[in-house]
């Protein structure tokens, strides 16, 4: 099991925006293998790739309580969004921090999943407040830039999984 080093916020390679994938070669299964297992290893419930170094548009999210329910999206692309809900984001590049964002309430998601073939989905609350943290990853952003100035509060190290 490879677990990854997790880039922070200052890395210039989060401000990146990352490559679509053309097909799930064994690299890229072995990057979602790494993602996953990064992702558990350091008790989150998301990850994008370039939060481990590759510029690729992969995001893993697992939002259950048993951590027993991975989702793997490539290309992942919102392609409707509805109402908001406002709540309190960490993320593994940014220990330490949380912030409340103001996030869509109901979203629309394409993408393709580990076989390649497409995937919709449609998802609301807590989940798509996770999506929407991921994919703004891959587009270099960061949930800091969409916490209102002043309003990013430093935390003790988190307990039960949060960072996305
Ligand atoms: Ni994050």
């Amino acid at each position: 099991m490879v677990v990854r080093k997790i880039l922070l916020y200052d890395n210039p390679i989060l401000r990146k925006k990352c490559k679509p994938v053309n097909a799930v070669s064994n690299e890229v299964k072995k990057l979602i293998n790494d993602m996953a297992n990064t992702m558990y290893a350091n008790n989150g419930v998301g990850l994008a790739a370039n939060q481990i170094g590759e510029l690729l548009k992969v995001i893993v999210v697992d939002i259950s309580e048993e951590r027993n329910e991975l989702l793997v999206f490539i290309n992942p692309k919102i392609t409707k969004k509805e109402g908001s809900q406002l709540g309190v984001e960490a993320c593994l590049s940014v220990p330490k921090f949380e912030g409340e964002v103001d996030r869509s309430q109901k979203i629309w998601v394409k993408a393709k999943n580990i076989f390649f073939e497409d995937l919709e989905m449609e998802t609301d609350g807590y989940l798509a407040v996770a999506l929407q943290h991921e994919i703004d990853h891959l587009s270099g952003i960061l949930y800091t830039d969409k916490v209102p100035k002043g309003k990013l509060k430093a935390t003790e190290d988190h307990k039960s999984p949060k960072d996305i």
